[in-house]
């Protein structure tokens, strides 16, 4: 989608973030995007969804601790209810971002024909102040990983829209 530049492209741009269980980080990433979507006045030409790989936690919503997470270090409460992601989100979405190269080649597995590949990517590709290559998975662990989960989806995110912007893809 180009904003300013008036080339054609699907309008709205639809963005799926996808991690395994959609209780932790993508939602975060989902969330995370709204927010910045929101302050940037882009609601009506990007939109945002989530899934995860596993069908473990699908109807649930986020994670308690993730969303502790969200309040404290940005102020915003979590919203969305876990679903499983379906072979039509292909079709359906302009990029769909994995969380970490598991859920990545899970992704790309399902995609049987291979002509969905281009339209996925690993979120930390659009980092620019961290460098892991992937968002950790934090489900096991303490308060802190999800604290930093938040700062390295808040960096993608700003990367993410940025390059969504300008269609620099
Ligand atoms: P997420 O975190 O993939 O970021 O939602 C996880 C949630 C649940 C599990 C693992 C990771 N689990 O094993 O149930």
């Amino acid at each position: 989608m180009t904003i300013d530049k008036g080339q054609k492209t699907s309008m709205p741009y639809k963005l799926l973030f996808v991690c395994l269980g959609n209780i932790c980080r993508s939602p975060s990433a989902e969330n995370i995007m709204n927010h910045l979507i929101e302050q940037a006045g882009l609601s009506d030409a990007i939109i945002c969804d989530s899934a995860g790989t596993s069908s473990y936690h699908v109807g649930s919503p986020p994670d308690r601790r993730m969303s502790a997470a969200a309040a404290t270090k940005l102020g915003i409460k979590l919203r969305g209810q876990a679903r499983q992601f379906q072979k039509s989100d292909f079709q359906d979405f302009d990029l769909i971002l994995a969380m970490d190269q598991e859920n990545y080649e899970n992704i790309l597995t399902l995609d049987r024909t291979e002509q969905y590949q281009h339209k996925v990517r690993l979120m930390c590709e659009f980092c620019s102040r961290h460098t892991l290559k992937e968002v950790p998975d934090p489900y096991y662990g303490g308060q802190d990983g999800f604290n930093q989960v938040i700062d390295l989806l808040i960096d993608a995110c700003e990367g993410l829209l940025t390059k969504v912007k300008s269609e620099e893809f």
